[in-house]
């Protein structure tokens, strides 16, 4: 008997995946195809796979080719796969050619013609219109989303806003952009979706008045400064039938949830104690002190210590407290915020203007996770024990600065309007709101 495997996504299965798989089972008596997860294909850049995993094998199933279908998770697999299950031969597409020489060492490796004009890629393009995006801002978090959204299909970043023409018109210039405009409402006549990378107290004005206008919304961090602000933007989103996604980078990188959902899934025992520390030194130049009403550490860097504590705990804190120190000019240099909750206590603190180690612990009663600086970028993470030689590192993907993971998100909400996200709720969402809001109230207490 001759066995046969192939590999592929098969996402929105379509005529050239009929037609390998035929051409497959016919080099042999028995076909195993396998199907990748979610996981590894975000892994391996593959980022707008648009069916589950389990529909993608059902449709495989159905074109009757298969005599065994199995998972395929990570790199190195197709050589265990090989050896375990004796393959005769190994078949993909000549989209391929030459990528899997190396498996000639196991057995016979065959490209065969990929069917011409269709693709998933083109599937996907034809059933979802391309979402065109404006940035509205345009710092050097804007710069980089324009990056980043190259990676990811569907988006097209068609140009950028400033209420300052020149500012709009460099960036235009220098990201090859079509459209800079100084005018709000023109501009948003030009897109579907904005992107709102502009300074912290604007972002309500122009995600409202953008959804308004039936235009889906992705709000950077802190998405606003005031909780009845977030319910607002969320109700209208609602109403509109319209995407609003608050842009915390860290709360869509695959290894930062899979850190949330191991230390949530018991591993560590009852979790009593997050510690999140985030802290960047930076002149008084910048952004972040230049912005003397709402700049600072808190409002700057909060929002991904906050996460963690609000993914662990949930949102139903006890109490919170502030301390901080404050900058001649108003801002805070450094903030310590205490939270307690009914089974669990937590400690969020950034900084600008003071260098601390930077971790995030998260601590239970039978270990502990330990995430190095900078965890907001989740590559790897230690789940440590009172035993030490059971501790154990688990490693993640994060590619590039990571934006992609947040606007590939931003696209299947989009597409698959109604999914409401679990990767960072409304909840989680209004909650930032407030805190936010809390802060600012403590930091105008005390004068500064
Ligand atoms: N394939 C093919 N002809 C096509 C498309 C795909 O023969 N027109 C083959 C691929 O070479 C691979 C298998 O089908 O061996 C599964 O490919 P997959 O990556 O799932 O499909 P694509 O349509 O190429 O997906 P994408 O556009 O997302 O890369």
């Amino acid at each position: 008997m001759k066995t046969v495997i192939t590999y592929g996504t098969f996402d929105l299965f379509h005529e050239g995946h009929y037609n390998i798989l035929k051409r497959a089972k016919e080099l042999g008596d028995y076909l195993i195809v396998g199907v990748t997860t979610e996981g590894y294909d975000m892994s391996r850049g593959k980022l707008n796979v648009v069916e589950p995993v389990m529909d993608r094998i059902e449709h495989v199933k159905q074109s009757g080719f298969a005599d065994q279908i199995i998972i395929e998770d990570h790199v190195g697999q197709k050589i265990e796969d090989i050896q375990k299950y004796h393959v005769d031969t190994f078949v993909i597409g000549s989209d391929w050619l030459g990528k899997f020489d190396y498996l000639k060492e196991y057995c016979e490796v065959v490209y065969l013609e990929r069917t011409k004009g269709v693709s998933s890629t083109l599937k996907r393009s034809e059933e979802y219109k391309l979402i065109r995006i404006g940035v509205v801002g345009s710092g050097r978090i804007a710069g980089r989303f324009v990056a980043e959204a190259r990676y990811v299909s569907g988006i097209h970043v068609a140009g950028v806003f400033n209420p300052h023409m020149e500012s709009a018109r460099a960036f235009a210039k220098e990201y090859e952009l079509d459209i800079c405009e100084d005018d709000y409402d023109r501009f948003l006549r030009e897109v579907d979706a904005v992107y709102v990378a502009s300074p912290h107290g604007t972002h309500y004005a122009y995600a409202l008045q953008a959804l308004e206008q039936g235009k889906h919304a992705l709000v950077e961090k802190p998405m606003v400064l005031k909780k009845a602000e977030a319910e607002r933007l969320f109700s209208l989103a609602y109403a509109k039938k319209r995407v609003l996604m608050e842009a915390i980078k860290t709360a869509y990188a695959p290894g930062f949830i899979r850190m949330i959902t191991m230390a949530k899934s018991g591993l560590i025992g009852e979790i009593r104690d997050v510690e999140a520390c985030f802290t960047k030194l930076t002149g008084d130049n910048t952004r972040e002190f230049l912005d003397t009403e709402y700049g600072g550490s808190f409002t700057e860097l909060a929002s991904y210590t906050l996460l963690s504590i609000f993914k662990i705990f949930g949102c139903d804190e006890q109490g919170v407290e502030f301390s901080s120190m404050f900058t001649e000019k108003g801002p805070d240099g450094y903030t310590k915020a205490y939270f307690t909750f009914k089974n669990g206590i937590a400690t969020s603190k950034t900084g600008l203007k003071v260098k601390s180690e930077g971790a995030l612990v998260i601590s239970g009663t039978g270990g502990y996770i330990r995430v190095e600086a900078p965890w907001w970028k989740t590559k790897e993470f230690e789940i440590c024990y009172e035993d030490t030689s059971k501790n154990e590192k688990v490693y993640s993907q994060f590619q590039g600065d990571g934006l992609r993971y947040e606007i590939s998100d931003f696209v299947n909400a989009i597409n698959h309007y109604g999914n409401t996200g679990y990767k960072l709720t409304q909840e989680e969402s209004v909650k930032l709101a407030e805190m936010m809001e809390r802060f600012l109230e403590y930091r105008k207490s005390k004068g500064s």
